[in-house]
């Protein structure tokens, strides 16, 4: 049987502090959307706390979507292979889409979710992610709006998964090389 990892209290960020960054982000947010419909562009399922508490603080006329777009399977490697599991149900054409995303590290996921949405002729499509490991990427997918840039860590809680395990830790916490191998 497998040990649990050692996450408990171990806080890279508090839901205080995320939540701090989402009203910061959600005013940015608000002026640069100013008198603009925008749809609001979920990935399911690890960006559930960030999109509830991002799109609070958001004051445009706001629209929910959701879409489920998986490169990984149940390691923490990337397989490089993009699934897309649920496709938005609103009609994108000429809308301003942005996507919110919990994490980015190669962008591949990502790379390949925004060609797919630019093939239904959005006026604008950006991304806001909670976290960025912009020095992991691979490509030039740059998001517009980030919560907080950080190192190569594989990190777990609010809304993030490892194994589908942990979304519902309300912080962000970290796996380390001896956690990865005890599970
Ligand atoms: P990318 O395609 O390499 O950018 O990986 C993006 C996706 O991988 C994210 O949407 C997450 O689902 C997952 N992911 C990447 N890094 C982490 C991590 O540190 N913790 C949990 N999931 C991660
Ligand atoms: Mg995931």
């Amino acid at each position: 049987m497998s040990k649990e990892p050692k996450l408990v209290g171990k806080v890279l960020f508090d839901e205080k502090q995320i939540r701090k960054r989402a009203k910061e982000l959600g005013e940015i947010i608000s002026k640069d959307y100013e008198g603009e419909e925008l749809i609001l562009l979920g990935t399911l399922k690890g960006s559930l706390h960030w999109m509830a508490d991002l799109s609070k603080c958001i004051n445009n006329n706001a629209i929910y979507d959701f879409v489920i777009a998986s490169s990984y399977g149940s390691s923490t490697i990337s397989s490089g292979i993009v699934k897309i599991a649920l496709e938005p149900t609103q009609n994108l054409y000429n809308k301003n889409v942005l996507v919110i995303e919990d994490i980015i590290d190669t962008g591949n996921t990502l790379a390949y979710l925004i060609k797919k949405l630019e093939e239904r002729n959005p006026k604008s499509i950006e991304i806001c992610t909670m976290l960025d490991k912009a020095a992991r990427r691979t490509n030039d997918i740059k998001p517009k709006y980030v919560g907080f840039e950080i190192d190569d860590l594989f990190v777990v809680g609010y809304g993030l998964d490892y194994d589908e395990k942990y979304r519902n830790l309300p912080y962000i916490s970290y796996l380390e090389a001896d956690d990865v191998e005890s599970l």
